[in-house]
């Protein structure tokens, strides 16, 4: 099976958040099973810089912002999967983030900076490809910023009855983002007119990728069964449940896996002591240096409550402001805060450490090394969100022995088994599930945490079935595979 897969961010090359980690690991998992799979990937200085083996292998003009790109082939990284890179000066080479300038502000082309992305994935998945010697049979999209690329397959292959074309399928990672742009877009990046309308790429007066994405992909998944049936939903579905319904016994959720060579404590080199489900008495050495070193109070007994994340309404980390103090004084909580976003937010919590400085630790940036660090070192892992694709962190937080406690929501529900007698007595007891997403909800289910926590015994074994937990890829690898023969075959 040869599959493209379109990505916006992959780790170890570029990284804001969670769809770098799958877009470093799926390839990986999937190659591991036999797939031929090549990552395609803006030339930001970052991913020129860290790619391995680079290679020039074509040039490619006359793209709709008026310019030239060269394609370079290379490696990632330790796990050798073969990157394709498109280089080009004028959209990717410059200071900042992948979405973002330093300000904080999208930047002004983004529509041709991931409409280009978009269009190149789609002239690279047929036979008529600049590319003579492989062309995909899948091509793997994820979120907005690949989302125009099955619609550029769509009008290519029009009328060419003889062409070859490769099956287009669309991940979505976070509804919430769908690079929505106004109209005279569809004519500046070189889409027919016709595509302009509801049955294409026009959604309420705009362009939007990620609805072209939907609407025209010849499959469509998304990263949890539970989040798959939310975006049918109002509630979730962000203005697009209409269009998910109407697809939606074809929507697959599969649960993210997680990178175990990436997220393992007993080899993690961010680590002072390394420690494993066997042996668990290691964490509290990370713990008295996390404490250490995030100018805490250094006290074993302490519960040191973890946040690693982006600092937005998403992730209901105004929740945990509001119900903070009260953790604080009256439960006898430490804090430690590593994340970026919202300017309130960050303010927030800035106040917070500045107001209870031996309790509270507030790190505003992004840091990988620190992020393991907390993983290990703190006692529970907090992550409140008002909805969650799939979420990460609370899976690191498992395998690290750092229970989290959790909303009830997409890829949280389905990877955090709630404590109780009976979890406990069959050992799936993993976590702790708020039952609404309020701050009164959240210091109950800290409150419970809490309990458990005093009780060494039982703590140690909520430790234990969460880093036993399966969350590598293979599952899930096996999973994309059935789904891309299932797409071939439509
Ligand atoms: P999302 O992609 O919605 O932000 P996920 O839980 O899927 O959420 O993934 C977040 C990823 O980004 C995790 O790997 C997490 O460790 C990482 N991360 C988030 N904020 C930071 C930060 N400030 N420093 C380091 N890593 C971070
Ligand atoms: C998005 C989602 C997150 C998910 C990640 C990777 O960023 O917000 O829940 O884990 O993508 O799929």
């Amino acid at each position: 099976m040869r599959i493209l897969f379109v990505t916006s961010e992959a780790f170890p090359l570029i990284k804001t958040g969670g769809l770098a980690d799958v877009s470093g690991s799926l390839p990986a998992a999937l190659q591991a099973i036999g797939a031929d799979v090549r990552i395609l990937i803006p030339g930001y200085p970052a991913v020129l810089d860290k790619l391995v083996n680079p290679t020039f292998l074509t040039t490619i003009s006359n793209l709709p912002h008026d310019g030239t790109i060269n394609l370079i082939i290379g490696e990632m990284p330790e796990t050798k999967v073969p990157v394709m890179v498109i280089e080009s000066a004028g959209l990717y080479q410059r200071n900042g983030g992948p979405y973002v300038d330093s300000t904080g502000k999208d930047w002004e082309d983004n529509p041709y900076r991931f409409g280009t992305l978009s269009l190149v994935a789609a002239m690279l998945s047929s036979d008529q490809s600049p590319l003579k010697d492989w062309s995909p049979e899948i091509t793997h999209c994820n979120d907005w910023q690949s989302g125009l690329t099955p619609a550029f397959m769509h009008f290519m292959s029009a009328g060419r009855t003889k062409m070859k074309q490769a099956k287009s399928l669309l991940s979505i990672h976070n509804l919430a983002f769908q690079g929505s742009y106004s109209a005279d877009w569809v004519k500046r990046l070189g889409l027919p007119a016709e595509s302009y309308q509801i049955n294409g790429v026009e959604y309420y007066g705009q362009l939007s990728f990620l609805k072209a994405g939907i609407f025209y992909a010849d499959g469509l998944s998304t990263v949890s069964p539970t989040y798959a049936k939310e975006i049918q939903t109002e509630a979730y579905g962000f203005g697009m449940q209409g269009l998910l319904t109407a697809r939606g016994t074809e929507i697959h959720g599969i649960l993210n896996g997680l990178d175990t060579h990436e997220w393992n404590p007993a080899i993690d080199p961010h680590l002072v002591q390394h420690y494993d489900a066997d042996n668990i008495t290691g964490k509290q050495v990370v713990k008295k240096m996390l404490q250490t070193k995030l100018r805490l109070k250094v006290e074993a007994n302490t519960p040191l409550l973890g946040v690693v994340s982006r600092l937005t309404h998403q992730k209901g980390l105004d929740m945990l402001s509001a119900c903070a103090e009260t953790l604080i004084t009256q439960y006898g909580c430490q804090l430690a805060v590593l994340g970026s976003g919202d300017a309130s937010f960050e303010q927030g919590y800035r106040d917070l450490s500045r107001r209870f400085p031996d309790q509270v630790s507030v790190t505003i940036g992004y840091n990988e090394a620190l992020s393991h660090q907390m993983m290990a070192g703190c006692d529970i892992f907090i992550m409140p969100s008002r909805f969650e694709p799939c979420g990460l962190n609370q899976m690191y937080g498992l395998r690290y022995g750092t229970p989290p406690v959790v909303t009830y929501t997409g890829g949280l529900a389905d990877s955090v088994q709630d404590t109780n007698e009976d979890s406990l007595n069959n050992k799936t007891a993993t976590g702790f599930v708020m039952k609404k997403a309020d701050a009164n909800d959240l210091v109950s289910a800290v409150s419970k945490a809490l309990g458990y926590y005093q009780d060494k015994k039982t703590w140690k074994k909520i430790q234990e079935n969460g880093m036993r937990q399966n969350l590598d890829w293979s599952r899930s690898a096996k999973a994309y595979m059935r789904m891309y023969e299932e797409i071939l075959h439509k």
